[in-house]
Formats: structure tokens, sequence, C-alpha cells
């Protein structure tokens, strides 16, 4: 692994070519952990361009986390709907309930606390709204480090590598690693030529692709979204199942597990 000196000469390069290229996404405006507690939770499943205008949206309608808290369930799936997960939506309205309460964790181990915030997020939130020194370890962060070190790396020693590499502001480090993994250091065909920090590089080549998402068709994700939009347009959820060629067994079985998670009235 390269060190010192090569390290913070990459920072700089690397901070100095997002200050110039990065993406201005809405979510970055303003530096508030409700805007980046939103945004993380619509970008675990689904990509940029699709978030921009639903993320304008919801934050207009519920601007803060006690406008969110008191939002109704389904008033909150109807927002969320077509980015898929629906339970993360409401975890979202639980957590920003407990932030209007007791007011925000800045800490990664507080944030953890919040209902649907798992690792990354809270170290997304830690660096991006209150400037904690700590790496947010997600699939771009995985190919891009991995690739400065010249071997796949994953779980604990990916873990231990980003924290040793992570530079301040970690918000601006974590966010310039996002983009030079979405827009150069992408999985296959890297544009090194362009890489502000090919020079330090030591393998671009190194890429494992992410555990693949399973076939949606057929899934229990792609009933459980046609039950929760039967509930909001007031139809029978049997024949959404149906429809979907599910039996009433299995109908019933995620209509238990939507009522338990809260999403559905029970
Ligand atoms: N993906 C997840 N978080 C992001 C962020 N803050 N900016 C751009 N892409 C992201």
């Amino acid at each position: 692994m390269t060190m010192g000196g090569d390290v913070t000469a990459r920072n700089d390069a690397l901070v100095a070519w997002y200050d110039e290229h990065r993406r201005r996404l809405p979510w970055r405006e303003v530096v508030d952990p409700y805007l980046t507690l939103v945004s993380e939770a619509m970008l675990q499943q689904t990509q940029v361009s699709r978030v921009i205008p639903r993320f304008e949206a919801f934050v207009e309608r519920w601007p803060d986390p006690a406008s969110l808290a008191a939002a109704t369930t389904d008033e909150v799936l109807a927002e969320w709907s077509g980015l898929g997960y629906n339970s993360r939506a409401i975890r979202l309205r639980d957590a920003a309930a407990i932030v209007a309460r007791d007011g925000w964790p800045t800490s990664v181990e507080g944030l953890r606390e919040l209902p649907g915030v798992g690792p990354y997020t809270a170290a997304a939130i830690a660096s991006i709204a209150f400037g904690e020194p700590v790496a947010a370890v997600d699939t771009n962060l995985r190919r891009v480090i991995s690739r400065w070190v010249g071997e796949p790396l994953s779980g604990r020693e990916l873990a231990a590598a980003a924290a040793e590499l992570v530079a301040e502001p970690a918000g601006t480090w974590n966010q310039a690693l996002m983009d030079l993994g979405a827009t150069l250091c992408r999985p296959t065909d890297p544009r090194c030529e362009r890489c502000p920090v090919a020079t330090w590089c030591t393998d671009p080549t190194v890429y494992e692709p992410p555990p693949r998402q399973s076939r949606f068709e057929g899934s229990r994700r792609q009933l459980r979204g046609a039950l929760v939009r039967a509930h909001l347009d007031g139809e029978d959820p049997l024949r959404a199942g149906h429809a979907l060629g599910r039996t009433d067994a299995e109908v019933d079985r995620a209509l238990a597990d939507l009522r338990a998670e809260g999403v559905l009235p029970s």
C-alpha cells in the first residue's frame, strides 16, 4: 500500500478534483443531517438520477424531522412509491420521530440506533453532516480502495484500509470517492486517463462484482410492493397477489409480515 506523503498527495489531488468536478446534487447544497438521512435512505436502492426529483418532492413536503414524524404511514408510502422497499420509508419516518423528540445523535454509534440506519448510512451522516472522521464504506469505495491497494478487499480488511486512508473533511472525502467511483473509476472500463489519482493507483483492473441482487420477478419484494400499492389504491390484496400468480397462503404471509412491520395497518 502507498503510505505517508503519497497518501496526503493523493488526497489533495482527489479533493481538488472533487471541488471542480463533483456532481451538483440537491442534498449537497446545504449541510443538514436530515437531508443526508433522507437522501441516503433513497440512494440505498435507487440510482442518483431517479432519486433527485423524488428527494426534492419529499423534502419540500416534509422539510424537517418534526414534519415527517407527523406524516401518516399511508402518506409516506404514497410519496415513496416507486422507490422500492417500502419498509425503509416507514423506518425513515420513525427515525425522524426519534430525532424530533431527542435531537440528533452525532456519532456513528448513536446514529446506528436510529431505525433503518446501518453502518454505511451512520458513517455517511456522521461524516457529511457532523464532520466525524469516518469512512462510509459502500461498493464504490470498496472498488476504488481495492484498486489503490491492488487487491480486492472486503470485510475487516476493507474497513481497516478505509479507516486508515480517510482524510478530513471526511464528508468531502467520502463523497469524492463516491463520485470518482460513479464517473471514472467504474467497475469495467475505468477512465484512468482522466483520473486525478491514477499516479497513486496500484491496479485499476481489480474488480469483484458485488453480490447480485436476486431476480425481482417472482420475488417476495415484488409481491410486497404490489400489496402496498393495492392498499393505497383501495384494491383487494388477494386479487393483486393472484395477478402475480401467487397463492392465497403466500399473500396472507406477506400481508402478515407487512402488518407486523407497520407498513400496513393491522
Ligand atoms: N450515493 C449514496 N450517497 C451519495 C451521496 N451523498 N452522493 C452521491 N451519491 C451517493
